[in-house]
C-alpha cells in the first residue's frame, strides 16, 4: 500500500519544513543524494563539539520526546551518558501502533538516512556503540528501505568502527515486532529484543539506569531522534524560537478521518486544532476530534481552538499523545466507535496484572450492552465504567492500563455520548 501523503505547510512566518524538508524530494535509496540535501551536516557537527556538547545543545533546544510523553529528550540523554556501568545501549522506537499514528513510517520510508544519522549522534552522545531499531513488523517498505540505507552506511564507513574516520565505532541491529501494540512500551520492548514475552517492568529502575540487558540505554521515538539534525545545524537558540516557549521545534500530525486530505502535517508547536483541520479539508457535520489516539481523548467542536502544543493540550484537559488528529462526523456511531476502542485495548492488554486485565474486559462488557441497547446507557453502566476506569488508571503497572478508559471517559464527560 501506498503511505499516507507527506504534507507540510509553511505559513507566514514560519520557518518552512524542518522534519519533512527531505521527505518526497531525495531517492530514499541513495546515500549520495541525501548527501547532496545536507545529509551527516549533522553528525560532523557533533564530532566537532563533543558527547557533551551534543547533550548540551539538546537540552537547551527543549527538545522533549515525540512518542506521546513529553521527557525531556536532554536530560534523558544526560542521564544515560552519566551511568558508570557499561556497555549502554540505544534503541530507536519505530514500533509505532498508536492508532492513528504514522509519522514515523513516513520518515523511515521517505528519509531513511536521517533516522540512521540521527542514532549515530544519539549513540555518539550517550556513550552507545549498539543501537537496535525495533520497526513496527507491518513496515515492510520502511524495512526494506531502511535495510539497504545501513548496509550503504556500513559500506561507505558512516557505521561500523571508525565512523567517519573518527575513531568512533557504531553500529544499528533491525528487530522486527510481530504486532503487538504493547511492546512499543520501552521495557516491554527490551523484553521482546531479549527473547522474554513483551511484558512491560515496573519503573524505577529507568532504562537510562537498567534498560535493555539490563544495562543503561537511551530509548528515543523515531521523530524525537530525527529532531536532533536540526537541532545541530541550525543550532539551540534557532531551534528553540521554533513553537513556543515550552513545547520548542516542529511537530508532525497524523491527520485522519473525516477530512479531505488525511496525511502528515508538520507545523510548528503552537497552531490550533482548528487550523490544521483547516488544512486537511475538515468535511461539513464535524461531531468530535480524537487527540492523542486511543490512549488520548476526544474533544468537540466548539474546542478548536485549543493550541497544540503539550502545555495547551494539558490546561484544556486533554493530551496530544504522538499527534494523532482524527476527525468523525455525524454519520460515525459513536457508541461503536468507543467499544471498537474498547475491544483494542482488551485485546493489546499483556494480561500481567490485573486492574488492566480484568478491567479492560469489564468496560468492554459494559460498552457491548449499552451498543446492544442502541447508544443508551443506563445509570449504572455508566458507574462501572467509572469505577473500573478508575481503578486501571491508578493501579496499572504501565500506560497501556492507565490510559485504557481515557478515550471513553471524554467521550462520556466532553460529548456526552449517551445523553
Ligand atoms: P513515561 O512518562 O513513563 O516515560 C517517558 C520516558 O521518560 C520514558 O522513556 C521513561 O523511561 C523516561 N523517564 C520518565 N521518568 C524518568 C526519570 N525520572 N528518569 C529518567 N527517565 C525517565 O511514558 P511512557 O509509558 O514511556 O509513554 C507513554 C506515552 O506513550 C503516552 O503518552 C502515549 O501517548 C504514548 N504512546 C505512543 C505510541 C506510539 O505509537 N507512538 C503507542 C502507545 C503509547
Ligand atoms: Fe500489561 Fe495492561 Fe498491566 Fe500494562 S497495564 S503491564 S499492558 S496488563
Amino acid at each position: 500500500q501506498e503511505p499516507p501523503a507527506a504534507m507540510a505547510v509553511p505559513q507566514a512566518g514560519d520557518p518552512g519544513l524542518t522534519l519533512l524538508s527531505r521527505v518526497g524530494v531525495v531517492d530514499p535509496s541513495s546515500l549520495d543524494d541525501y548527501r547532496a540535501h545536507g545529509g551527516y551536516t549533522a553528525l560532523r557537527r557533533a564530532f566537532e563539539i563533543g558527547p557533551a556538547g551534543v547533550i548540551r545543545e539538546v537540552t537547551d533546544s527543549g527538545l522533549v520526546g515525540r512518542g506521546g510523553a513529553a521527557f525531556p529528550t536532554g536530560r534523558k540523554w544526560q542521564a544515560t551518558a552519566s551511568q558508570p556501568d557499561h556497555p549502554h545501549y540505544l534503541v530507536c522506537n519505530a514500533d509505532e501502533s498508536e492508532p492513528g499514528t504514522f509519522k514515523d513510517r513516513v520518515i523511515m520510508e521517505g528519509d531513511p538516512y536521517a533516522l540512521i544519522e540521527a542514532m549515530t549522534i544519539a549513540a555518539y552522545a550517550t556513550g552507545a556503540h549498539k543501537g537496535y531499531l525495533y520497526l513496527r513488523g507491518e513496515y515492510p517498505r520502511a524495512l526494506a528501505r531502511l535495510e539497504h540505507a545501513i548496509a550503504q552506511a556500513r559500506a561507505r564507513g558512516l557505521l561500523g568502527d571508525d565512523v567517519l574516520g573518527q575513531g568512533y565505532a557504531f553500529d544499528i541491529e533491525i528487530r522486527r515486532g510481530a504486532g503487538a501494540y504493547i511492546c512499543g512500551e520501552e521495557t516491554a520492548l527490551f523484553n521482546s529484543i531479549e527473547g522474554y514475552r513483551g511484558e512491560p517492568r515496573s519503573k524505577p529502575p529507568f532504562p537510562v539506569e537498567k534498560g535493555l540487558f539490563g544495562k543503561p540505554t537511551v530509548e528515543n521515538n523515531v521523530e524525537t531522534l530525527v529532531n536532533v539534525l536540526p537541532i545541530l545545524t541550525m543550532g539551540a537558540p534557532a531551534y528553540a524560537a521554533i513553537g513556543t516557549e515550552r513545547s520548542t521545534g516542529p511537530k508532525l500530525f497524523c491527520v485522519s478521518g473525516s477530512v479531505a486530505r488525511p496525511g502528515i502535517y508538520e507545523l510548528p508547536f503552537g497552531a490550533t486544532l482548528g487550523e490544521l483541520l483547516e488544512l486537511a479539508g475538515v468535511r461539513d457535520g464535524l461531531r468530535a476530534v480524537l487527540l492523542g489516539g486511543a490512549a488520548g481523548g476526544f474533544v468537540r467542536p466548539d474546542e478548536l481552538g485549543i493550541p497544540l502544543t503539550f502545555e495547551g493540550t494539558r490546561e484544556a484537559g486533554t493530551t496530544l499523545g504522538s499527534g494523532v488528529v482524527m476527525a468523525f462526523d455525524d454519520t460515525v456511531p459513536l457508541p461503536r466507535l468507543l467499544l471498537r476502542i474498547a475491544e483494542f485495548f482488551r485485546d493489546e492488554s499483556c494480561g500481567q496484572c490485573v486492574p488492566c486485565r480484568v478491567g479492560t474486559v469489564r468496560q468492554e462488557e459494559a460498552l457491548h450492552r449499552i451498543a446492544e441497547r442502541t447508544g443508551a446507557a443506563a445509570a449504572d453502566d455508566i458507574a462501572l465504567l467509572r469505577e473500573v476506569g478508575r481503578a486501571m488508571r491508578d493501579a496499572s503497572i504501565c500506560g497501556l492500563g492507565q490510559t485504557a478508559w481515557n478515550a471513553v471517559e471524554s467521550a462520556i464527560d466532553r460529548l456526552g455520548a449517551y445523553e
